[in-house]
């Protein structure tokens, strides 16, 4: 899929931008503060309904203004256009999806934006969300079910850690929502094992590419509670531990996943630069995942390409992503050489985005 045409009003610095982006590789320069990473920031806020950048979605809004819209139009399998819109009006935020109100999970379930960004290392190094995040968002397109299930669960464990907070101790108003919780984290943790052993041969081929010298890579999945029993019977044993804590401290919510090479066995092991490649991999891999799913690639946005990795490592990526046939979008300081002559560039200076020939 790509991005035909963009709008984007009062976004952070962005006041009224209008751009068309190029099928290929398009990328944006300008000095520091300019709105490069504001631009990326749209373009994945119409595919996760969040920003990858941390903090309140409020704060993407331009300061004094108090509504702020993205529209997009997105060719999808190079001919059905679609037109998606997100937006802040009041205190509601609203998507469209062709001229018609949508939900937002609607609206995110048209577009994929994998972006890899100066935050994406936390991926590896940061906590067990953001890689649960990562696996769902991959599982998302993928089951189509997915997002009433993980719905269904989240109710049933608000449900159960209320019951906890209030200190309750009756067996029979834990066990209807054990059960729930039972019955749909056995199908979402199969649907994250099912997405994840696909997901690590295109990881194998990505790192054999990025970074052979760290030898095979093997990956370790949690599904969040013990080994040898349901999560129902998990959450019986646990119910007097979770009482003192006050919340579920087993299941789900709680999973977890890790990639391991043969040559840095533990996460520590791994360079800051190395943290970065294997971020690249996985969310290469989860691109191509994506397109054998759905016959077509994401949009893949790289944020600050030149100041994340290596010269060597830079071409070894862009190499990577011109065979994948995906509209890229790139952000810089400076054009990188290795797209000069390929890319269509575009010049961002205070909010204000031009195209240069
Ligand atoms: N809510 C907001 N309202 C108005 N301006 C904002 C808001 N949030 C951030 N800004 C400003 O928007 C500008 C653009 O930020 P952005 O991160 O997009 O720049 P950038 O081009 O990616 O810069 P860098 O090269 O430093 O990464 C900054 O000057 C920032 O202070
Ligand atoms: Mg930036």
């Amino acid at each position: 899929m790509r991005v035909d045409k963009l709008r984007i009003q009062a976004l952070r610095c962005l006041d009224d931008v209008t751009l068309e982006p190029a099928p290929g590789i398009n990328v944006f320069v300008g000095a520091n503060g300019a709105g490069k990473t504001s631009l990326l920031e749209a373009v994945f806020l119409l595919s996760h309904g969040r920003s990858f950048r941390s903090g309140a979605r409020d704060a993407l809004l331009q300061r004094g203004a108090d509504t702020l819209s993205i529209y997009a139009e997105l060719i999808r399998h190079g001919s059905t256009r679609r037109r998606l819109g997100l937006g802040r009006e009041g205190s509601r935020w609203q998507g469209r999806l062709d001229g018609q109100g949508v939900r937002l999970s609607e609206l995110v379930s048209e577009c994929a934006v994998v972006s890899f960004d100066p935050g994406s290392h936390a991926l590896i190094a940061a906590g067990a969300e953001e890689r649960r995040r990562f696996l769902d968002w991959g599982v998302f397109h993928v089951e189509q079910d997915f997002l009433a299930l993980w719905r269904r669960y989240q109710r049933a464990l608000r449900q159960r850690n209320s019951l906890l907070r209030s200190g309750e101790l009756a067996n029979s108003l834990y066990l209807p929502w054990e059960q729930e919780m039972d019955d749909t984290a056995g199908v979402i943790t199969a649907w994250r094992e099912q997405y994840l052993a696909q997901w690590l041969m295109l990881v194998a081929q990505y790192v054999g590419q990025l970074i052979p010298e760290l030898g095979n890579v093997t990956l370790r999945f949690r599904r969040g509670w013990g080994e040898g029993l349901t999560l129902g019977e998990a959450l019986v044993a646990q119910r007097a531990r979770d009482l003192g804590r006050g919340h579920t401290t087993q299941g789900a919510h709680r999973a977890d996943w890790m990639v391991n090479y043969e040559h840095a066995p533990l996460r520590e092991h791994l360079s800051r630069g190395q943290e970065k490649l294997t971020a690249v991999a996985c969310l290469l891999a989860q691109a191509a995942l994506f397109a054998k799913h759905a016959g077509e690639w994401p949009v893949v946005c790289i944020d600050d390409l030149a100041s994340e990795l290596d010269t060597a490592h830079q071409s070894a990526l862009v190499a990577q992503l011109g065979d994948a046939e995906a509209q890229i979008l790139v952000s810089g300081t400076d054009c990188p050489a290795s797209l000069r002559s390929e890319a269509r560039l575009f010049h961002v200076e205070q909010g204000r985005v031009s195209p240069l020939l």
